[in-house]
C-alpha cells in the first residue's frame, strides 16, 4: 500500500470546510494538517479542488432480476461507473426468495460481487416473509454477516409485496437486533386494482404507469409504514421518497419522536412527469416506481433535505437498455422494467443542482451525499467522512469542471441516460478508495474485485456507532 500526502485541497466534511494537507498511510487517514512534511510515495496537488469523502450510496441493484429481465450493470460495470461519479461505497439490494433460505440469497449475491467491485459494498436483505426459519437466520445475519438493514416491499403485488403483518413482524425482529427497517412505501393492493383497470380500459402508454400510482398512495404507505414502526419502537428508512404526501408524513412522525428517516433520489429532484409521455415509447425510459411525479413535488424534495426531513440520497440505481429491455412492456405500460441508471451520475446532479443552485449548502451536500448514509447503515466513521484513522476514500473535486450528461460519454452498461443533454457543474477528477486510486485524472485506473464487502454495525441508541474494530483509530495508523 502506497503512503500518499494530498496537500492544498479544500477539505469539506458534513460539518467543517478548511484548507489541509492530507496523509494516507494504509489505506486510511493518518494526519490532517497544515503542510504535513512527511515521506511519502507519492505527493498529489490539489489546489483549488475540493477534498470530498467518498460518496455513500444506500440505494443500488445491480446484477438483479427484475420484471422478467436482470438488470443490466453488474457489480464490475456498476461500481465502475459509480467511482467515476465520486461514489466509493454503495450498499445494494440482495433480494431473497420465498421458502428459501436466506442465507442462500446472501451467498448468491457475494458470488454476484466477489472478484467484480472496484470499490467497497454492503448488502440489505429483502424481508418478503416472516417465519419460524427466517426469525432463527436473522440473528446471525444481523450480528455474524454484518447486513443491518431489512427491506420490505409494501408494492409490486405478487412479486415482492408483504403484508403488513410481515412488515410489523419485521420491526420486531428488527427492533430487538438492532437492525433498521426499509420500507418501498406504495400501496401495491390499491395500485394493482388501478393497474388492471387502466389496462382493461385500453391505456396501455407509459404515461399510464404515473397515472396508476398517484402520490396519496405513496403518503399513505408511509404514514402507515411510520405508524407501525412508532407501535413496533423500530427504527424505519423510507426509500426513494418521491413526494409532498410523503415528506408531509415523514416530518409529522419524527416531530412525533418516531426513528423515521427519509431518502430521495436525483431523478425526483430533477426530472417530472411529463417525461412519460415522450413519443416513441420513449416514456419507457423514465419508468420508476414510484413514478416521476409533477414538477410541483421537486420543491418540497429540496426544501426537506434543506430542512432535514430527508436526509439522504440514493441512486435507487436499477438500469436496463431502452432496446431490450425496456421495450418488453410496448402495448403495456405494466411490464415495463422498472428503474433507471443513476449510479454515476448522483454526486454530480447533488453538488450541481443543490449547491451551485443555492438549494443545500456545501456540508449539506456532504452530508446527503456520504456522511448521513455512512452513520445510518453502521459504516461511520470507516466511511462517509475525513477524519483521522477513517478509511482513506477520497473525491478531489473539480468545482468548475463541467460535463453534458449523455450515454455516448457515461460508463454505465446501458444504451440511454435519463439525463441526456444536462450540463452539470462540478465533477470528481480523482477518485481514491482505501487510499489506493480507482479513477485518476477522468481516467479508470483501478482493479477488478478490489473492492471488499462491508460487515456494518447494528445500530445503538447512540445513533453512529461505527464498526468496534475502528473504535481507536490512532492504532490502525500506526501500525
Ligand atoms: O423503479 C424502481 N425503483 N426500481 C428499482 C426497484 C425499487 O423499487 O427500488
Ligand atoms: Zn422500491
Ligand atoms: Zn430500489
Amino acid at each position: 500500500m502506497s503512503t500518499k500526502l494530498i496537500k492544498n485541497g479544500t477539505i469539506v466534511t458534513a460539518s467543517d470546510t478548511y484548507t489541509a494537507d492530507l496523509l494516507i498511510k494504509n489505506g486510511m487517514i493518518a494526519q490532517i494538517g497544515k503542510e504535513i512534511e512527511a515521506e511519502v510515495d507519492e505527493i498529489i496537488d490539489a489546489s483549488g479542488k475540493f477534498v470530498f469523502p467518498g460518496g455513500v450510496d444506500p440505494h443500488t441493484h445491480l446484477e438483479m432480476p427484475f420484471g422478467g429481465t436482470v438488470t443490466a450493470d453488474d457489480f464490475a460495470t456498476g461500481t465502475t461507473a459509480a467511482a467515476f461519479g465520486g461514489t466509493t461505497t454503495i450498499v445494494d439490494f440482495c433480494l431473497t426468495t420465498k421458502g428459501k433460505p436466506l442465507s442462500d440469497s446472501i451467498a448468491a449475491w457475494h458470488k454476484k460481487a466477489d472478484g467484480k467491485a472496484v470499490i467497497d459494498y454492503g448488502f440489505h436483505l429483502m424481508i418478503g416473509e416472516i417465519n419460524d426459519e427466517v426469525l432463527a437466520e436473522l440473528p446471525s445475519i444481523v450480528k455474524e454477516e454484518g447486513i443491518t438493514s431489512l427491506k420490505v416491499f409494501m408494492a409490486y403485488k405478487n412479486v415482492f409485496q408483504a403484508d403488513d403483518g410481515t412488515l410489523f413482524r419485521t420491526m420486531l425482529a428488527a427492533k430487538e437486533l438492532g437492525a433498521m427497517v426499509m420500507v418501498h412505501a406504495e400501496n401495491g393492493d390499491v395500485i394493482d386494482f388501478l393497474i388492471q383497470k387502466a389496462l382493461e380500459e385500453g391505456h396501455t402508454d407509459p404515461i399510464y404507469h404515473a397515472l396508476t400510482r398517484p402520490s396519496v398512495l405513496e403518503g399513505e404507505a408511509t404514514g402507515r409504514a411510520a405508524k407501525l414502526a412508532a407501535l413496533a419502537g423500530a427504527r424505519l428508512y423510507v426509500v426513494h421518497v418521491t413526494c409532498a404526501e410523503a415528506v408531509q408524513q415523514i416530518a409529522e412522525a419524527r416531530l412525533q419522536g418516531v426513528d423515521v428517516w427519509g431518502e430521495t433520489c436525483p431523478q425526483y429532484l430533477v426530472l417530472d412527469q411529463s417525461c412519460l409521455e415522450k413519443p416513441d415509447f420513449e416514456g419507457a425510459k423514465y419508468v420508476w416506481s414510484p413514478p416521476l411525479r409533477e414538477s410541483f413535488h421537486q420543491e418540497v424534495l429540496w426544501n426537506a433535505l434543506k430542512s432535514g426531513q430527508l436526509q439522504t440520497l440514493g441512486s435507487d440505481h436499477c438500469s436496463f437498455n431502452f432496446d431490450g429491455q425496456k421495450d418488453l412492456g410496448l402495448g403495456d405500460f405494466s411490464k415495463i422494467p422498472n428503474g433507471g441508471p443513476i449510479i454515476e451520475d448522483r454526486f454530480s446532479l447533488l453538488y450541481s443542482e443543490g449547491v451551485i443552485k443555492g438549494r443545500i449548502t456545501l456540508n449539506q451536500f456532504v452530508d446527503i451525499a456520504a456522511t448521513r448514509s455512512a452513520k445510518l447503515f453502521g459504516l461511520f466513521p470507516q466511511k462517509g467522512t475525513i477524519a483521522i484513522g477513517s478509511d482513506a476514500d477520497i473525491v478531489i473535486f473539480d468545482p468548475l469542471a463541467q460535463r453534458v450528461l449523455s450515454a455516448a460519454s457515461h460508463h454505465m452498461n446501458v444504451d440511454y441516460n435519463p439525463f441526456e443533454g444536462l450540463t452539470v457543474t462540478g465533477l470528481p477528477e480523482s477518485v481514491l478508495s482505501r487510499g489506493e486510486f480507482v479513477v485518476r485524472e477522468r481516467q479508470f485506473v483501478g482493479a477488478l474485485g478490489a473492492g471488499r464487502y462491508l460487515k456494518r454495525a447494528p445500530y445503538t441508541s447512540l445513533n453512529s456507532a461505527g464498526p468496534a474494530e475502528i473504535a481507536d483509530p490512532l492504532e490502525k495508523v500506526k501500525q
